[in-house]
C-alpha cells in the first residue's frame, strides 16, 4: 500500500475541469478549513445534505467535523473541491474515502454544492477519486446512497458502476466499480508520486 506524506498532502493536489472548461482544484482537507467546510454544508439544499448524509443533517457535529478535517489512514480522507470567486478559494464540493486494505475496497461518498450541480463537476470528481484509488493500490470502489437518489444513481450509472443490495439496509443501493482501467488514463497527482515511489523503491530478489 502506498503510503502518503503527511508532512506535504498539498502535492496531491489536483485541478479538474468543468464541463464548461472552468478549473476546479481538488485537495485535501486541513483543519483551517473546517469553518469553510461546515459553512458549505449548512449551503446545501436540505435535500442534497440527505442524499449525502443518508438522513436528516442540518450541520455537521463537531467532532465528525473533526473527523473531516484531520485526513487519516486509520479514519479516512476527505478532499474538497475547490474554485476562485472574487479572488476567494470557495468550496464547490467534497468527498470523503477510506480505503481498507484487507479487502482491497475504497469506499467514499461525496457532494456538489446545488448551485454548481449539473456542471460536469460530480463526473470529475468521481474519476479523480477512482484514480486516488489506484494510487492506494485498491481493487474496487464502492459508495451506499437511496434507492431514492436518482441523481447520484445516474451518475454511478454513467461512470461504469454496478449496482448491488447493500447487505445492512434496504433503503440503500450500492454501487461498485472494480479498477481496471489504466490510472494513467485518468491522471491524477497521487497515482503519479505512487508510480515514482514504486520505481525508486528496490526490488529485492529472494
Ligand atoms: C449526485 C451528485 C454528486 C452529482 O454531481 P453533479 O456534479 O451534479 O453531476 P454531473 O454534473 O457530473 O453529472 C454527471 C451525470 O450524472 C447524472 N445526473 C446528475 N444530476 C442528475 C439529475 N439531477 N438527474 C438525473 N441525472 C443526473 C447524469 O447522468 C449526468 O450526466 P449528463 O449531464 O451528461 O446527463 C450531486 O447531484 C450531489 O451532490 N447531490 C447531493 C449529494 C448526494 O446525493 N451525494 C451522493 C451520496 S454518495
Amino acid at each position: 500500500m502506498t503510503r502518503l506524506r503527511f508532512d506535504d498532502l498539498k502535492q496531491y493536489s489536483d485541478v479538474l475541469r468543468s464541463r464548461r472548461g472552468d478549473p476546479i482544484t481538488v485537495r485535501f482537507v486541513e483543519p483551517r478549513d473546517a469553518e469553510e467546510l461546515q459553512n458549505y454544508f449548512r449551503s446545501l439544499s436540505s435535500r442534497s445534505r440527505y442524499n449525502r448524509f443518508l438522513g436528516a443533517m442540518s450541520e455537521l457535529p463537531k467532532p465528525v467535523l473533526d473527523n473531516f478535517t484531520h485526513v487519516s489512514e486509520r479514519d479516512g480522507f476527505t478532499v474538497i473541491a475547490t474554485v476562485q470567486v472574487d479572488g476567494f478559494e470557495t468550496i464547490v464540493g467534497e468527498a470523503r474515502y477510506i480505503f481498507n486494505p484487507a479487502d482491497g475496497s475504497f469506499e467514499f461518498g461525496l457532494s456538489i454544492e446545488d448551485r454548481w450541480q449539473g456542471s460536469g463537476i460530480g463526473s470529475a470528481l468521481l474519476k479523480n477519486l477512482e484514480c486516488r484509488a489506484a494510487a492506494f493500490g485498491a481493487e474496487r470502489l464502492f459508495g451506499d446512497t437511496l434507492r431514492s437518489n436518482q441523481s447520484m444513481i445516474a451518475l454511478a450509472r454513467k461512470s461504469g458502476f454496478a449496482f448491488t443490495k447493500n447487505p445492512d439496509d434496504w433503503k440503500l443501493v450500492r454501487f461498485t466499480k472494480e479498477i481496471a482501467v489504466a490510472p494513467e488514463e485518468i491522471p491524477c497527482a497521487s497515482w503519479r508520486i505512487a508510480a515514482q515511489n514504486a520505481a525508486l523503491t528496490p526490488v529485492v530478489a529472494g
